[in-house]
């Protein structure tokens, strides 16, 4: 990448590539024109065809035609890198050694892995105990061990390693693909094999069960080149024209249970491997569907699931329903096993993911008591703040009121409330960090004159508390600052305007502290100990600022 880059640089001119954008006059040494930021009175923008960089002072910002072009252009480096790429005439698929790389890395780590399942697969048809586990203890048919790719890991911690060494692999290869333990040995060891199929079709990775009792009772492939967990869902590749056709989705919670739903003839079932759902998981499927059915158990994690999978959704503006009636059984694949016939109809029999949990809620409630009726309109109005359509809100609304006995303006004056304190800590938590990385123009500059000063200008007296960056690009950048701040200046006094410089830098920041003390002061209790601290710091920074 830096070849490319310098090759690029090697072939363009910083004033060429700028002047494309704004007219440049000569000013000594340097060129200078006016901001493409439209910010300045009077031409403030600043290129140094020696240096090949640019610097705008009135928008204080600065750097190299890669810079220049993402920022003018608002692209990414890789766009950038590409149009100046072009520009210059380089051929940038010879360059491509990074990418190509990690798709070669890739690539291997598929080869290894599709190789292991066929040995999984073989070594599954070889042992009759674990045959008699996959057909007629889990009572899946040859159809469907077939379509899964379902195998089993022998027990020998070096079985595969030698097969693949065999077929010409690296140690370091297999690692990658995520096939070896911490001491080099098979991973996988006497576990029921299932691989994760990517929605390509490619192996990425596994899920093993134990056989017989056995901790953990899964063992998942860990983070590798091509699994990502966050991303991946089991049962996706098989799923995917099911889904398509009939136009929803149901999402499980274990592998297992996709596999007998498959089976059932429920092949719209998909499950997040190993990891609670997240917003990607539902962004994907989203995609495919609208008609999105959680079939999680009916337990607190199925509840505490299915609220983090509402919280999405509203998010997305997908609503979500639950599948519920399993007629006693614990999961999916259990009514399955009892009658395939019950699974099909329960995916059909779904209600409103809200109601359901607002259901839940009431469970465990006696709402004839006050102290309960707060709980439940505690529990339900924070749901419902994730409700995005108006009309659905009113309807449980009234539905939530009724139940409770109330008003239903009396609730819906405590929703206002709650969701005016939700607004306010989502929009704290969303400025909070803009807050501490923005930094105003005044102090950007100041920063840039003190440290062109403490580089270029030998300052021994003042210490300027600001680390000297080591990039090449800023470094000449700020020698640019620096002749450009002393250009009119005869016999300049470096150690003077440091001192005057870092005086009015401490006392920008110190304001600009108390600023942002006093935003935090207003959202606190005034009786907390976090007041009494923040105000003190606030009293002790003013002090400081006389
Ligand atoms: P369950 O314990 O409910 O397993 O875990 P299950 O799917 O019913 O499996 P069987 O029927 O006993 O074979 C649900 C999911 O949680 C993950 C797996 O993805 C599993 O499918 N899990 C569970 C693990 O990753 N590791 C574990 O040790 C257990
Ligand atoms: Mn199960």
């Amino acid at each position: 990448m830096n070849d490319l880059k310098e090759e690029i640089k090697s072939r363009l001119q910083v004033e060429d590539v700028v002047g494309q954008y704004i007219e440049l006059k000569r000013a000594g040494r340097n060129l200078k024109g006016r901001s493409p930021w439209g910010v300045d009175k009077t031409p403030s923008f600043m290129v140094s065809p020696e240096k090949g960089i640019w610097h705008d002072f009135s928008a204080n910002k600065g750097g190299d035609i890669f810079t220049f072009v993402m920022e003018v252009e608002g692209i990414s480096f890789k766009e950038a890198l590409e149009k100046l790429a072009a520009q210059a005439g380089v051929d940038i698929t010879k360059y491509k050694g990074g990418d190509a790389e990690v798709t070669k890395q890739k690539n291997r780590a598929k080869e290894a892995l599709a190789l292991a399942t066929k040995y999984y697969q073989a070594c599954l048809v070889r042992s009759r105990e674990v045959c008699e586990y996959v057909f007629y203890k889990r009572n899946l048919n040859r159809q469907t061990v077939a379509e899964f790719k379902i195998g089993y890991s022998p027990k020998s911690g070096r079985a595969l390693l030698e097969v693949l060494k065999k077929r010409g692999f690296k140690e370091s290869e297999l690692d990658a693909a995520g096939l070896l333990n911490r001491f080099h040995t098979d991973l996988f060891k006497d576990r029921m094999m299932v691989p994760f199929i990517d929605t390509s079709g490619n192996i990425i990775g596994f899920t093993a069960r134990v056989i017989d009792g056995g901790e953990p009772k899964y063992l998942n492939t860990p983070e590798t080149l091509l699994f990502k967990k966050s991303r991946f869902i089991f049962g996706l590749f098989n799923a995917k024209e099911a889904i398509r056709r009939s136009g929803f989705v149901v999402i499980v919670e274990g592998n297992m249970d996709v596999i007998s739903s498959h089976q059932a003839g429920v092949k719209e079932a998909v499950a997040t491997s190993g990891t609670a759902m997240t917003d990607q998981h539902l962004k994907i499927l989203s995609k495919l569907t609208s008609d999105i059915r959680l079939a999680y158990d009916g337990d607190e994690a199925g509840v505490k699931a299915t609220e983090r999978a509402i919280m999405m959704a509203g998010d997305l503006g997908i609503s979500l329903t639950v599948i519920s009636n399993y007629h006693g059984a614990k999961d999916p694949d259990e009514l399955i096993q009892k009658d395939p016939k019950l699974w099909q109809e329960a995916v059909n029999e779904r209600v409103p993911a809200v109601e359901w949990l607002l259901k839940k809620y009431e469970e465990g409630l006696n709402l004839r008591l006050t102290a309960d009726k707060k709980k439940y309109s505690d529990l339900a109005l924070n749901l419902l703040s994730f409700v995005k359509d108006e009309v659905e809100y009113a309807d449980y609304e009234s539905k939530i009121a009724k139940k409770l006995g109330v008003d239903a303006e009396v609730l819906r004056e405590k929703g206002e409330r709650l969701s005016k304190k939700l607004e306010q800590a989502a929009s704290h938590r969303y400025l909070k960090k803009p807050k501490t990385e923005f930094k105003s123009d005044t102090i950007k500059k100041l920063e840039n004159s003190l440290l062109a000063l403490k580089i270029f200008g030998g300052i021994t007296r003042t210490e300027i508390p600001l680390p000297v960056p080591e990039d090449e690009t800023k470094l000449s950048e700020l020698e640019l600052v620096f002749n450009t701040d002393h250009e009119h200046i005869k016999n300049p006094d470096y150690e003077n305007e440091a001192a005057e410089l870092m005086k009015r830098y401490d006392a920008i920041v110190n304001k600009t502290k108390v600023q942002e003390l006093n935003d935090k002061l207003k959202e606190l209790d005034e009786d907390s100990d976090a007041y009494e601290d923040t105000l003190r710091q606030i009293l002790d920074l003013q002090n400081t600022l006389k």
